[in-house]
């Protein structure tokens, strides 16, 4: 096909070879099949603020890292500097993530190259080599639910174990891809909106809610799962800093009940109200 513009920069630079095919266009990126030598990649081509949803509006930016002080000022002021400041590194925070993942051995695509707005990856295929579908597309028994819910709760933990919580996770964003052996396997994609895990005051919300996500949806197929209750778990051994690559998860999880600490309730609502505004920014109300 004929390269859109934003892909012929890499044409010309020789980071790709040919532009195969569209593969989807999502809220906040077209995503194509480019070949690049022998090897078929995928291209994933962020839109302009402008065009995208609000996913970054409230609290994902939060402690993103920036280069200098300048930068950061800029961006909270909301110049133009200061926006493509904000805008580069919502752009980057994905290619950042997915290098610290892969090295962490969490499975995502395996990042190439991050370049004029444009991240190349490895592009996830099932056992016959076609673009992966969403877990959203498959259906599983019980059995296999349970197995990639396990599986990704793993990957969950892999990820906090590297300093980051997905933020975005759900069965929209993980592709099932096959493994070495040709299996069907659970492939996170997605990750701009990526945290900091020790650093945001909202990664615990969102570690909850990425795990009660998955939870949701494996319950669908194994209705047991929707009992469990890993999210707090796996927060409660990460914040006693005990949490493990081998951690035994029990899914179950008693909260004590003490003295209310209303400073973090009164924190729990203000921070349901901004996502609240954010959806509807998002909605165009
Ligand atoms: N590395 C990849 N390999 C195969 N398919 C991919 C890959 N990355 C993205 N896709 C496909 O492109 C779609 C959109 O990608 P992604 O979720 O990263 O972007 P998005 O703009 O946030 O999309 P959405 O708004 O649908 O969430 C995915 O649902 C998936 O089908
Ligand atoms: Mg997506």
């Amino acid at each position: 096909m004929k390269a859109p513009h934003r892909l012929q920069v890499l044409i010309d630079e020789g980071l790709i070879d040919d532009v195969l095919r569209q593969l989807m266009s999502g809220k906040e990126a077209n995503v194509y099949v480019v070949r690049c030598g022998t090897e078929v990649r995928c291209a994933k081509i962020y839109k302009d603020a402008t065009e995208r949803s609000f996913r970054q509006a409230v609290d994902y930016t939060e402690n993103r890292k920036v280069k200098n002080s300048r930068q950061a000022r800029a961006m909270a002021k909301g110049t133009k500097f200061g926006r493509e400041a904000t805008e580069a590194a919502w752009q980057s925070a994905e290619v950042d993530a997915l290098y610290r993942l892969a090295a962490a051995g969490v499975r995502v695509p395996k990042p190439y190259n991050f370049y004029e707005g444009v991240l190349l990856m490895e592009l996830v295929t099932d056992a016959e080599g076609a673009a992966a579908p969403r877990l959203n597309d498959c259906d599983f028994s019980a059995e296999d639910a349970r197995a990639h819910h396990a599986s990704l709760l793993r990957e969950v933990l892999r990820m906090l174990l590297a300093g980051i919580v997905h933020g975005d996770l759900s069965e929209f964003n993980v592709l099932l891809g096959s493994d070495d052996a040709g299996l069907p396997c659970p492939v996170i994609i997605d990750l701009p909106q990526a945290v900091d895990a020790a650093g945001n005051n909202h990664a615990q919300r969102m570690l909850l809610r990425d795990v009660g996500n998955l939870r949701a949806f494996f319950g669908r197929f194994a209705p047991d799962l929707l009992a469990t209750n890993y999210g707090p778990e796996i927060w409660d051994l990460y914040r006693s800093g005990v949490l493990q690559e081998g951690s035994t998860l029990t899914g179950r999880f008693e909260t004590t009940s003490g003295v209310v600490d209303l400073g973090s309730v009164l924190e729990g609502i203000a921070d349901a109200r901004a996502e609240e505004a954010a959806r509807r920014l998002r909605m165009g109300d």
